[in-house]
């Protein structure tokens, strides 16, 4: 890994708690030439030195999206090489194996990022098939939201961890969504729901309007260890199932650290080989497109009709895209 810039937009979307679509694309107009420069700089490489350039084109913001798959695809087309999109989801599972020699596939792979809570049957970097997910709230999204009741800033999952970590997670106990339902799905909205009358009473005149401060480290703690013990059960459930004795977990919140750390006992325990990258390939990150390699060796270019794809809308992901 030669660079990775990150142009970070929290500070953009602070006062609105989570991501507005409008301001993050313009933000993305902004800053994609510095940060196209940054990098090259960083890396000490000029554009005639590359090879080809890789984009995510899918899922997320459509306005996102876009002006990052105008920017690949110019460069693609003024230097001649070849364009690759890459799923972000796919990318994620793909950053595990980052700093590790042996392969992480065939196994399954744990996206747990503010848009998903995915598990996938991995049989290789182009080959993933989707076996499980959330019904309603994916898990940054149940941390981010949970933060908000509790008052702590955005991102939340940051904020939890770190009022979690002087909290008793067992002065408020909190549920353990669809742990045993025999299937790999998950819920977590009403884990905050659960928060929000812990924190503030049941709805009606006697609620609060805002969570006492004296309770937030209790009420964060209870939160994340209910969330990570599912997160870990299902994990194991999964590897079980499938027969696999490997596991790769990525997205914003497997760089939390109790979670980390709850996951390598259960791999232990279990012999399961985890594969989980540094926390800060964890979250999103330019390093992660480096699945881009994998597809470019399996001859899977796009071309500058390429367009994005904003909804996950196939289960699925690798096996169809970027034909020639
Ligand atoms: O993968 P990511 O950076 O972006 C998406 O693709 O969504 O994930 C962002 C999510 C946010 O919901 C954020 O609260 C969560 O990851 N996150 C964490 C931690 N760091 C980031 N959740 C729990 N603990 C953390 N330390
Ligand atoms: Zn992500």
């Amino acid at each position: 890994m030669l660079s990775s810039i990150i142009a970070s937009q929290h500070e953009l979307h602070l006062d609105w708690g989570g991501v507005v679509p409008e301001i993050a694309s313009r933000a993305h107009v902004r800053r994609i030439l510095p940060v196209i420069s940054a990098a090259l700089q960083q890396a000490d490489c000029t554009t005639d030195q590359l090879t080809a350039v890789a984009v995510t084109t899918e899922p997320g913001l459509v306005g996102s999206l876009l002006v990052g798959l105008t920017a690949a695809k110019t460069i693609a087309l003024t230097l001649n090489i070849p364009l690759i999109t890459v799923n972000h989801v796919e990318a994620h599972i793909y950053a595990c194996s980052m700093g590790h020699d042996t392969p992480i596939y065939p196994g399954i792979g744990f996206v747990v990022s503010g848009g998903h809570t995915n598990l996938y049957d991995c049989r290789s970097a182009s080959d993933c098939r989707l076996i499980g997910g959330t019904t309603d709230d994916a898990a940054g999204e149940a941390f981010d939201k949970a933060a908000r009741i509790l008052g702590l800033p955005y991102p939340g999952g940051p904020s939890i961890q770190q009022a979690a970590a002087t909290g008793n997670p067992d002065r408020f106990r909190m549920p353990r969504p669809l742990l045993h339902s025999g299937k790999l799905d998950f819920s977590f909205s009403g884990l905050k729901t659960a928060v929000l009358y812990a924190a503030r009473g049941v709805p009606g005149p006697n609620q609060l309007s805002s969570t006492p401060p004296e309770l937030v480290p209790d009420l964060a703690a209870g939160f994340q260890a209910a969330a990570i013990e599912v997160m870990v059960e299902k994990c194991r459930q999964a590897v079980r199932l499938l027969k696999y004795s490997r596991l790769c977990v990525g997205g914003g919140v497997a760089a939390n650290g109790p979670f980390r750390q709850a996951l390598s006992t259960m791999c232990r325990k279990e012999r399961i080989e985890l594969f989980i990258a540094p926390p800060e390939l964890c979250t999103d990150n330019a390093a992660m497109a480096a699945v881009a390699w994998e597809l470019l060796a399996a001859g899977r270019t796009a071309g500058l009709d390429a367009d994005v794809l904003p909804g996950l809308v196939r289960p699925d992901f690798g096996r169809s895209r970027n034909k020639k």
